[in-house]
């Protein structure tokens, strides 16, 4: 059990939360510890990409981010974009392509995928490509995922009003 001797405050998922932490922990180590199990332990060097959440909507290594670095921040982790029972819309997508394997960095992809769908009105290969060039996955090659993405961006992207309101940037999100 982690003795924690400060506290952060930051909002999850939605809510309004505070947490007991060490200036010396990561946000990765907390969102585990605080049972967010979704956000996965990789390579913990922030080279992997499996730890992808979002701060203030841009996709973040969570294993690099002090957990104090996220007071008064909006953070999202995967489980605020889909569950086992109740998956979105990519997720859909990557099973029906086959594109999980051993499952392991399919979090992370899903958040790298939402901070793109959220900022971007467009979604050329070239920006889609700077999204996602942070996240490794290795075991599929990664056809099968390119193939579930561009299926879900494409279906996105003829949704004009669901694209009302966003911020339109040329600059994918970086780590
Ligand atoms: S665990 Fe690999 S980038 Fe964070
Ligand atoms: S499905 Fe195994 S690492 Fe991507």
């Amino acid at each position: 059990m982690t003795k924690t001797t400060h506290t952060v405050n930051f909002t999850l998922n939605g809510e309004k939360k505070t947490f007991g932490t060490r200036p010396d922990e990561k946000l990765l180590t907390l969102l585990r510890r605080e049972g967010y199990r979704g956000t996965k332990y990789g390579c913990g060097q922030g080279t992997c990409g499996a730890c992808t959440v979002l701060v203030d909507g841009r996709a973040t290594y969570a294993c690099l981010l002090y957990a104090m670095q996220a007071e008064g921040r909006t953070v999202r982790t995967i489980e605020s974009v889909g569950t086992f029972d109740k998956p979105g819309e990519f997720q859909k997508e990557l099973v029906a392509a086959g594109a999980v394997q051993c499952g392991y960095c399919i979090p992370g992809m899903v958040m790298s995928a939402t901070a793109l769908m959220e900022t971007e009105e467009v979604f050329e290969d070239e920006i889609v490509k700077e999204y996602m060039d942070g996240n490794l996955c290795r075991c599929t090659g990664y056809e099968k995922i390119w193939v579930a993405l561009r299926k879900t961006l494409d279906r996105q992207a003829s949704a004009p009003a669901k694209r009302a309101g966003k911020k339109s940037s040329s600059k994918g999100s970086k780590k």
